[in-house]
């Protein structure tokens, strides 16, 4: 038989690379990236931002002395793009990401991304990801994951926002319902959105109108001072829905680097300074009196002793999960595991730069058996790959947000089409995929 040379499908070499600004769900600038193959494929990214970010995360890059924006604009980096690495780029092989990564990071040469931007480069990387994809014809989790990409995610959905995400008193930046005893991503999709309703519900009649104003993932940001009334007004509004916790259960993003005082080394929550100890204490009191299957980012990111001591205590009880903390990182991630700082990782294209250490950071938890989460970020943009990646990759959990909100809802919806697509190919995790059945 004969063998055509993989190398001399000149379809998926690249043809174009052109970047632009457009803006995201808050209204901030971010830079679009759209490469074409030869072969007429097309792939389409925008990089999404946070609000409460990493120290470690690759840099951002912005116009600061430009007044445009606010000093927000990308305009370097979209020139950056179009100059530079459309240069770097125009004739590669789409198929080898991993190659096409590293000549990215080669020409940004530092070691946060700094030059041309992690906000640059993620677009690139992942548009070019999606354009060898569209010139195979295949949907990109296809692409991605081949015949094992066939696992649908629980979704974790940030129904009550504080932190740095709200206008309220809340230390806790995220409430979440985790919908996972269902038989499907559909059902799970539909008992968060009826959750989600008696929420609303609930918060209009017991706090007024001014309680269902929404934060920055469409999640209600209503004017509670401590941590314990949004956990009763979730288990309310589950109550209420019809359910309990053998369907519903609870998560959190403490987000804590947010409301940690650097100097005087306590956390700020609930009118309180507590220190570490006491707020580990706090955490395993709420585990025992809450439905609670995971708890992100519990403490300060530079903080990995503290951390291996709560999964030490509580990780056989609920998912100590690593954002700020790994970062996405391969190299922090490593650390991490090495110390049992956690048994599952947040993983957000952005804050590494490339789908390909991406990938990487995926892998390296996958083997260590830490569940992982793929996640979108406070600001977004309409763009629903990282649905497709969730499948791609087997994460078994993507958190995106509330069921509301266009920014949101095209993963959500993305999830529907990829289950229907798959049909009954489909699999739902089990509830085990947390460490207790509440
Ligand atoms: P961010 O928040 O996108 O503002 O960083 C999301 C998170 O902390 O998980
Ligand atoms: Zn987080």
């Amino acid at each position: 038989m004969a063998v055509f040379p993989y190398e001399l499908d000149f379809n998926f070499r690249i043809f174009g690379v052109k970047a632009r600004q457009i803006i995201d769900s808050r209204g901030n600038p971010t830079i679009e990236v759209e490469v074409v193959t030869e072969g007429y494929g097309v792939g389409i990214f925008a990089a999404p931002a946070g609000a409460s970010r990493g120290m470690y995360e690759a840099w951002e890059k912005r116009d600061k002395d430009d007044k445009r924006f606010a000093g927000k604009g990308v305009y370097t980096a979209v020139k950056l793009v179009n100059e530079e690495v459309a240069q770097a780029l125009v004739g590669m092989d789409s198929r080898k990401q991993f190659e096409i990564d590293k000549r990215l990071i080669e020409l940004d040469g530092t070691p946060n991304k700094s030059r041309i931007g992690g906000n640059a480069i993620v677009a690139t990387s992942m548009a070019v990801a999606l354009a060898a994809a569209d010139t195979y014809g295949l949907p990109f989790f296809k692409y991605i994951g081949g015949l094992r990409a066939n696992l649908l995610p629980v979704p974790l959905m940030n129904i009550i926002n504080g932190g740095k995400h709200a206008g309220n008193e809340l230390a806790i930046q995220e409430f979440m319902i985790v919908p996972a005893g269902v038989d499907s991503f559909s059902d799970a999709l539909r008992v968060g959105c009826e959750v989600y309703y008696e929420l609303k519900a609930f918060l209009k009649e017991t706090y007024g109108l001014n309680a269902i104003n929404v934060g920055d993932e469409g999640g209600f940001a209503p004017p509670m001072k401590k941590t314990e009334e949004a956990l009763e007004a979730l288990v309310k509004a589950i109550e209420k829905a019809g359910y309990d916790s053998s369907t519903v259960a609870i998560a959190l993003d403490a987000a804590a680097s947010s409301f940690y005082d650097t100097e005087k080394k306590v956390y700020r929550i609930d009118g309180k300074e507590l220190t570490k100890e006491e707020l580990l204490s706090f955490y395993e009191e709420l585990v025992e009196r809450y439905p609670i299957v995971s708890i992100e980012d519990p403490f300060f990111e530079e903080d990995f002793e503290i951390f291996a001591e709560m999964t030490r205590r509580i990780g056989t009880k609920v998912l100590i999960v690593g954002d700020d903390l790994f970062v996405t990182n391969p190299e922090r991630l490593r650390k991490g595991i090495s110390m049992g700082a956690a048994n599952a990782i947040l993983v957000k294209p952005n804050q590494i730069g490339t789908l390909s250490e991406t990938i990487e950071a995926v892998s390296i938890a996958q083997d260590a058996n830490y569940r992982t989460i793929i996640s979108h970020r406070s600001g977004e943009v309409e763009y629903d790959a990282i649905a497709d990646l969730a499948v791609g990759l087997r994460t078994g959990l993507i958190k995106t947000g509330a069921p509301a909100r266009g920014e949101r809802t095209i993963k959500y919806n993305r999830l529907l089409r990829i289950e229907e697509m798959l049909g009954s190919e489909s699999h739902f995790p089990e509830f085990k995929v947390f460490p207790r059945k509440p």
